[in-house]
């Protein structure tokens, strides 16, 4: 094995929480289908998706390294939201605690001299400032826009992702 089972363990336990991140935004993206938000919908479809992939990606790692895979049981995500902004922060918050799952992995890599799981794991390092990043920027432009404004965040993600706006425009009708 290419790698310390003190790291499989951890790794088989990250990819537990990769795919309760990805329930949890199914649970969301379900959320704004609901509210008839399609834009904020789609969004967190595709997060869910980059969670889907983050857990493949240490599914592959464990089988690369010749670690013996364990997927532990996902919890069951939260699914019912008093607001939009609920919602958004939930997943800010989500994509905070990652960021300290990703950081305590890098240290056991680091205190193990595990360079190749350290070399593995400086990837979700980078994708995590993004997902926080970008997870703060929606949690602004949500509380800028209100409640009873959220069609201005459905236009921010439909220019920002280039679709649709999800409803007519003017020179469309
Ligand atoms: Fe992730
Ligand atoms: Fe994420």
């Amino acid at each position: 094995m290419l790698t310390s089972q003190k790291i499989v363990d951890a790794m088989n336990e990250q990819i537990g929480n990769e795919f309760s991140a990805m329930l949890q935004y199914i649970a969301i993206a379900a959320y704004f289908d609901a509210v008839t938000l399609p834009q904020l919908c789609t969004h967190f479809y595709g997060q869910a998706e980059e969670e889907k992939n983050h857990a493949h990606r240490f599914v592959k790692y464990v089988v690369d390294t010749g670690g013996k895979l364990e997927i532990p049981a996902i919890p069951a995500p939260k699914v019912q939201f008093a607001a939009a902004e609920e919602a958004v922060k939930l997943s800010l918050d989500q994509e905070k605690k990652v960021t300290s799952q990703i950081n305590a992995l890098v240290d056991i890599a680091k205190t193990e001299r595990d360079y190749t799981s350290d070399n593995f794991l400086q990837w979700f390092v980078r994708e995590q400032l993004e997902e926080v990043t970008s997870m703060e920027d929606l949690l602004h432009i949500v509380r800028r826009a209100g409640e009873d404004n959220l069609l201005r965040v459905e236009e921010y993600l439909a220019r920002k992702n280039g679709r649709g706006a999800g409803f007519p425009t003017e020179e469309g009708a």
